[in-house]
């Protein structure tokens, strides 16, 4: 951010150029470059958060905090009565709900997937889950939430599908070092970078598979994601010399390949 509290989308001169800085491959990438862009993000990166005021006075910040990040108390609620207590666990307020998950992990309605470029857009997994098989389903079924993602998984796909657990064990793909989520919770969603055209940075969490080659993951307009994931996206980045009706041949049977 400048001192304005605006985030920095130029360079000195004003020119427009990459300011956004990607850690998995250490390269800068655009981020709304030339806008004037307010920092109006703090209702779901802080803590103690109030839409009025401006943070330390800079009028690019719109709002208020009392911590920065996602502290404890944003999912637990006020802690001085627990601490007061000795540490009370009884104290704590704990909600196990998708919804709480979903103040933040949503983009606009929850009932809808908003897409942009041919990819689902970021933080959108309570959107996704909704349309999904698993939309009865709190996240923390799956995750540990004080856990970084890829060693949050308390659960995973095994003890619910163990036909197709029997059907996949001693397969080509299982021989190779496949996961389910490989082809079940693709990269379809881009925060920052696409790696290739059907490989963005971010899994999805829409589970189905349509194996019709002529199907569409999009809207005609290609502002929303429908409620399944297409063949491009869960074999091509992958099998990259490959088309969608090769994948379309072998998808049937796909977890007993070679057997
Ligand atoms: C106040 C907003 C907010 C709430 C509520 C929230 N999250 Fe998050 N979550 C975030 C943000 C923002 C990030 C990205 C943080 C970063 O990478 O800097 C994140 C990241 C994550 C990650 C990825 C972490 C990683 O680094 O790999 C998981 C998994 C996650 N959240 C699960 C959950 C679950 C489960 C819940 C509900 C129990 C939840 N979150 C509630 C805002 C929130
Ligand atoms: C509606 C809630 C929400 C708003 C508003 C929001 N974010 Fe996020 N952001 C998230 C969540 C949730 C994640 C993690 C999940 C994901 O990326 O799919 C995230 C991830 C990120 C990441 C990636 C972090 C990482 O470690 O990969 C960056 C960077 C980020 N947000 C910046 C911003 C900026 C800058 C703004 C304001 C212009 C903003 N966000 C507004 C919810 C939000
Ligand atoms: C707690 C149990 C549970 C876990 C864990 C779970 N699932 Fe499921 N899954 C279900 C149930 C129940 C359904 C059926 C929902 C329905 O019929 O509407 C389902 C449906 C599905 C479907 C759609 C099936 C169809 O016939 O179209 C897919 C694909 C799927 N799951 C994949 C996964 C993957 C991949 C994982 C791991 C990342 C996973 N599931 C984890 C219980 C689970
Ligand atoms: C190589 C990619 C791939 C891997 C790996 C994979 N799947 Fe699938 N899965 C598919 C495809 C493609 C379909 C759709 C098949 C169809 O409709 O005939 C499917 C269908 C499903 C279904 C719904 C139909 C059914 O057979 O019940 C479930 C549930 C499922 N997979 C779960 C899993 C689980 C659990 C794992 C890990 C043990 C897994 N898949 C691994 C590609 C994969
Ligand atoms: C059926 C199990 C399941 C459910 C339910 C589920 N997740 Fe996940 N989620 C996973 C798996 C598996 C991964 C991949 C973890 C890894 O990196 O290996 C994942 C990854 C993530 C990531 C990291 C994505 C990325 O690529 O950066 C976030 C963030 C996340 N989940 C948030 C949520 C939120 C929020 C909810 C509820 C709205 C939720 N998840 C529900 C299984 C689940
Ligand atoms: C995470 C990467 C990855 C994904 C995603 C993936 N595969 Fe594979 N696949 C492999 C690897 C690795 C092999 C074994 C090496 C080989 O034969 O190329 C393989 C082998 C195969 C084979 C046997 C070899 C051949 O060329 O005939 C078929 C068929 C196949 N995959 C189809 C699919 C289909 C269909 C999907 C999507 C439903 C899929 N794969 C998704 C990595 C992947």
């Amino acid at each position: 951010m400048n001192n304005e509290g605006y985030i920095i989308t130029t360079d000195k001169s004003g020119q427009p150029m990459p300011t956004q800085y990607n850690l998995a491959t250490g390269e800068w990438v655009d981020y709304h470059p030339g806008e004037k862009k307010p920092y109006n993000c703090g209702k779901c990166h802080t803590t103690g958060y109030s839409e009025d005021g401006h943070q330390d006075g800079r009028e690019g910040i719109v709002g208020t905090w009392a911590l920065p990040g996602i502290q404890w108390e944003r999912c637990h609620g006020p802690a001085a009565d627990h601490i007061a207590a000795g540490g009370d666990p009884s104290l704590v307020e704990v909600n196990t709900s998708a919804e709480l998950c979903g103040q933040c992990h949503i983009r606009r309605e929850a009932t809808e997937i908003p897409a942009k470029g041919g990819f689902i857009r970021h933080h959108e997994q309570f959107n996704e889950l909704l349309a999904s098989p698993h939309a009865d389903f709190d996240c923390v079924t799956c995750h540990d939430p004080h856990k970084k993602a890829e060693f949050s998984i308390k659960l995973n796909c095994s003890p619910c599908h163990s036909s197709v657990v029997a059907a996949f064990e001693g397969s080509t793909m299982q021989k190779v070092g496949m996961k389910c989520t490989d082809c079940h919770m693709p990269a379809a969603s881009k925060s920052a970078v696409k790696f290739g055209p059907y490989q963005g940075d971010v899994a999805t969490h829409l589970f189905r598979i349509n194996t019709d080659p002529t199907a569409s993951m999009f809207t005609d307009d290609g502002a929303f994601a429908k409620d399944f994931v297409t063949l491009d996206f869960a074999c091509l980045s992958c099998h990259k010399d490959k088309d969608i009706n090769w994948a379309a041949e072998r998808a049937s049977g796909i977890h007993s390949l070679g057997k």
